[in-house]
């Protein structure tokens, strides 16, 4: 950030060759988790990130570097966190373990953790020491919030990111348990960086971060969107209005609060994030519209899911309603005025930050899955 050439190669090889530092395991009492040696995982990452955006301000310099590549470097970064803060004594339930890494080290796209580190990048945050165990602990919540919706009682689908659902491979008593554990070991990873950090200047970001984050997950977004959604599963009476309150907080909820939390660990001032809200929500509406979309365009083996669970299951959407013309033109609105949005948050500091994370939104508005 301070403009200081990064060595992308030497970065890339330390991952590649999983030249981590060596991350402690975890003690007994499971007190203390190790989140400074995830940082030190988390640098290197950054760097590659860092020189994605050398990269985009000075292209003709630099060998390309493709954005799905620096995503490849993420998901492995995640895969070594998501581990190190999953760690506890399984040997009496293996295939309870294994269902949960089942669930998680798997091919979900990990938008939102990524979205997180990208804003408080976008943002100019100083100290990425917080970033590991918030970034672990919404790719959890999320996971959990797929594999419960998959079950017979909800979706009943049977494919997951290209694989047989949680309940499908190990059933559903597994699958429910899944869940709850991914949900409790995120909260529990909340709690543990408050404890840590809870009385130091930091720490009111902290606590500020984690409520964001389980009050989105919770009552105050995505659950109630799941409750309304299987409440009205199969309901024709259900108005565009109906639909937006549902996105919302289905579906939007927990992307705002990926932004949010990764614009409150920046330790940005508070004036920015009504904008960055207000993005997180042309965002998240768009992704739903879209998740709608690919299931009507795409196909089961490139979105990794079935094509006809609405249909089947008698769902509502957007699309069903407004058709896919309409849907498109939305799509292009959210999308022209999340441009606007970070530009307004652009200035002479962060210009190279915005622009990649202009990139990432292009990407994802972009997506074919
Ligand atoms: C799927 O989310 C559910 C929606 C909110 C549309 P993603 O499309 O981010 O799923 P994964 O995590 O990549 O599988
Ligand atoms: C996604 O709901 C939202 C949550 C799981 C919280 P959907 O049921 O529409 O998503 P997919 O199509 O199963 O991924
Ligand atoms: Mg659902
Ligand atoms: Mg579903």
């Amino acid at each position: 950030m301070d403009g200081k050439v990064i060595d992308f190669k030497k970065s890339k090889e330390k991952l590649l060759n999983k030249k981590f530092p060596n991350i402690s395991s975890i003690s007994n009492n499971a007190k203390g988790k190790n989140y400074y040696e995830t940082t030190k995982t988390l640098q290197d990452f950054q760097n590659i990130f860092l020189s994605y955006g050398n990269y985009l301000m000075n292209k003709e310099h630099n060998k390309e570097i493709k954005l799905d590549e620096v995503l490849v470097y993420f998901n492995r970064y995640f895969d070594e966190i998501y581990k190190e803060f999953t760690k506890f004594d399984d040997s009496k339930v293996t295939t309870f373990k294994e269902a949960m890494d089942y669930a998680m080290i798997s091919s979900g796209k990990r938008l939102r953790p990524f979205l997180m580190f990208a804003t408080y990048n976008f943002l100019l945050g100083k100290n990425i020491l917080l970033l590991s165990p918030f970034m672990v602990a919404m790719e959890m919540i999320h996971t959990f919030s797929l594999v419960h919706d998959d079950l017979p009682c909800m979706d009943n689908d049977e494919l997951r990111r290209g694989k047989p659902t949680v309940w499908k491979k190990y059933g559903e008593a597994m699958a429910v348990l899944v869940g709850d554990a991914l949900f409790m070991q995120a909260i529990s990873i909340l709690n543990e960086t408050i404890y840590n950090l809870g009385y130091t200047e930091i720490g009111s970001y902290v606590i500020t971060a984690s409520n964001i984050m389980t009050r989105l997950a919770g009552i105050d977004g995505m659950i109630t969107g799941q409750v309304f959604d299987v409440m009205n599963t199969g309901n024709n009476a259900l108005s565009i209005r109906d639909i937006n309150y549902m996105y919302e907080k289905k579906t939007t909820a927990l992307i705002v609060a990926s932004m949010l939390v990764g614009a409150s660990l920046s330790v940005i001032h508070s004036k920015n994030f009504p904008l960055i809200d207000e993005l997180g929500q042309c965002l998240g509406e768009s992704y739903q519209i879209k998740d709608d979309l690919l299931e009507i365009e795409s196909n089961t083996e490139t979105i990794g899911k079935s094509i006809d669970s609405d249909k089947k299951n008698g769902k509502i959407t957007f699309v069903s309603i407004v058709g896919v013309d309409e849907s498109k033109k939305r799509l292009e609105q959210l999308e022209k005025r999340s441009y606007m949005i970070i530009d307004k948050l652009t200035n002479q500091n962060n210009y190279r930050e915005a622009m990649v994370y202009k990139e990432i939104f292009k990407y994802i508005f972009k997506r074919e899955k």
